[in-house]
């Protein structure tokens, strides 16, 4: 039990990778653990897309930064998702970190469980990344642009994203250059027992 505790509190998020590849055994096992996460209902709606050293990465990335500089934002929208928009223009942006592999995740539009369940599949991938001695991160730009009809259509055609799903969440997996920086503290109160004997 120890050593799974020890494992969720090491797990970082990683921004620099190398260029090895993922192994393909290392990915499915990724992706399982993604499927075994907890679903209300266990609906299991949710679609796990994998991009491994595809060449529709680098075609995302440039569609991803298109969409960014053609979405308005309200000036008190989210900091990331401003900084996503202004580094959109920058030549050397990759919104993935240049990863090796992308996985997205997306559920049925409307499902009211769809960003909780994709959230759990998205922290049991992570987790299994990091087990298996990889890196990852959580990666959200493609949600923010669930309402960009352009891109929405190439994620249909060109990655089979469903119909009637949007993206809830993205996660970069691949080989850790170097060691990510230590665990910011932990809050204080935010945890609280209440205890008393049971009658
Ligand atoms: C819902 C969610 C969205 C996130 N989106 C991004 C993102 O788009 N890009 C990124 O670099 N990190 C993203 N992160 C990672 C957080 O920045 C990171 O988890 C946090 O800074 C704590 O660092 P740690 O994961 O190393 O503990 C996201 C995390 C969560 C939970």
């Amino acid at each position: 039990m120890g050593a799974m505790i020890d494992l969720i509190c090491s797990r970082r998020s990683v921004r620099k990778f190398t260029e090895e590849q993922v192994g393909r055994e290392q990915l499915g096992e990724i992706l399982r653990a993604g499927s075994f996460a907890p679903s209300g209902s266990n609906s299991q709606s949710w679609r796990f897309t994998a991009l491994r050293g595809s060449g529709l990465l680098p075609e995302l990335n440039r569609r991803v930064k298109e969409a960014f500089l053609r979405t308005e934002f309200s000036g008190d929208a989210y900091p990331a998702k401003l900084a996503a928009k202004r580094n959109s223009a920058k030549e050397d942006y990759v919104f993935y970190y240049s990863a090796p592999v992308l996985i997205i995740v997306s559920n049925v539009i409307g499902y009211t469980n769809a960003m909780a369940d994709s959230a759990a599949a998205i922290e049991n991938m992570l987790l299994a990344a990091h087990a298996l001695g990889l890196g990852a991160c959580w990666i959200n730009q493609l949600t923010w642009l669930n309402g960009d009809a352009g891109l929405k259509r190439f994620l249909q055609k060109e990655l089979g994203l469903p119909q009637d799903h949007d993206v809830c969440g993205a996660l970069a997996v691949g080989h850790a250059d170097g060691e990510p920086p230590a665990a910011a503290p932990r809050r204080e109160g935010v945890c609280r027992i209440l205890e008393g004997d049971r009658k």
